[in-house]
């Protein structure tokens, strides 16, 4: 079964972004469950909503194999799962207002104040939502901590182009996520915030805290040059290790280089947007009479604006305009 998972699970970079999610008989409709854990839910709401697309993103490797297999088990072919961190992927995957419902269940509240900008109720969040969902599409949160229920209602009450559509206690859903089996055995009371977009509220939040970044038209082969001999490339790419780089919150640095056998060289690269941090490779390899450039495939990032500034100046090593 597991060669089949990646019917399910989607490698985001690979991918012509933003995603099609089309499939025979859908209705246009799109969710989205931000850490669906073990997939339960997931499962459930493709199955309630067969005609819909139902997107999970989960930054657990193994959760996202584990829904996969459930979705599979199912026979379930309206769910797409993402390996990440949504607060990055959203902007990266989806087209603007194409979202009917964004879920978020039992999240961590984050309750220390250095992680409030991790919290559903900071203006980053909702700039994402004010983004992707459609007018009339919701936003809903289901917890199990009070404060934190009660802090995103005020928020979205008081943020132009939202509206609080629910507030519950113990709310019944129809079906019971992992964690929320826990904390109901526990005793614990549980909440429910819905929140509907209305629309035109982007121009009351600032546009980088919207910030979708994903560069289309990006090439993975970007330059070429002739250089004569390998011992001279490996002296220009070597001096790439530990450079740094990148300019307002896009930053770069190259660390490790490997050579090969058959004349390719790689660099590993790290690049960090906004916070949203990516490792891969750099390769340089012989081509024709000189040496090629490109991201290399086994590390498949996402084409943000650190991304290009790493491999132009990767490039640079070889004198190449681009
Ligand atoms: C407390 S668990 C809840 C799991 C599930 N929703 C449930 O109710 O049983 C939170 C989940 O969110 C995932 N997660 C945390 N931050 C995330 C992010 N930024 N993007 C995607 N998933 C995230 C975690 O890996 C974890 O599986």
């Amino acid at each position: 079964m597991s060669w089949a998972l990646g019917k399910v699970i989607l490698n985001g970079p690979l991918e012509k972004l933003p995603l099609d999610l089309s499939f025979p008989g859908w209705d246009g409709r799109v969710f989205l469950e931000i850490g669906f854990g073990d997939g339960g839910f997931l499962a459930y709401l493709a199955s309630k909503e067969s005609r819909a697309a139902v997107v999970g993103m989960e930054v657990c490797q193994w959760c996202a194999t584990k829904a996969a297999r459930r979705v599979l088990r199912l026979g379930l072919d309206n769910v797409r799962i993402l390996r990440g961190d949504a607060r990055y992927l959203i902007g990266f995957c989806f087209k603007r207002s194409s979202l009917d419902g964004v879920i978020l269940n039992f999240p961590c509240p984050w309750p220390k104040k250095r992680h409030t900008e991790r919290r559903v109720t900071s203006p980053r969040f909702a700039g994402l939502l004010s983004e992707y969902l459609k007018p009339k599409g919701v936003f809903s949160l289901a917890t199990d901590v009070e404060w934190y229920a009660m802090a995103t209602m005020e928020f979205f009450e008081a943020m132009e182009g939202f509206s609080v559509v629910q507030y519950e206690v113990n709310p019944v859903r129809g079906f019971l996520t992992k964690y929320e089996r826990k904390w109901k055995a526990q005793g614990r009371d549980t909440y429910l915030v819905e929140v509907r977009y209305e629309g035109g509220a982007q121009e009351h939040i600032p546009v980088e805290d919207a910030c979708p970044y994903v560069e289309e038209d990006f090439d993975m082969e970007v330059a070429w040059q002739q250089v004569s001999r390998e011992v001279e490339i490996y002296d220009l790419v070597g001096t790439l290790r530990d450079r740094k780089g990148g300019k307002e919150g896009h930053m770069f640095v190259f660390r490790d280089i490997f050579r090969g056998g058959d004349g390719v060289i790689l660099v590993s690269a790290i690049t960090v947007d906004d916070g949203f941090e990516q490792h891969f490779y750099i390769r340089f390899y012989p081509k024709g009479n000189g040496y090629g450039v490109k991201l290399d495939p086994v590390g498949h990032p996402y084409r943000t604006p650190a991304v290009r500034m790493a491999i132009k100046e990767a490039a640079g090593v070889l004198r190449v305009e681009l």
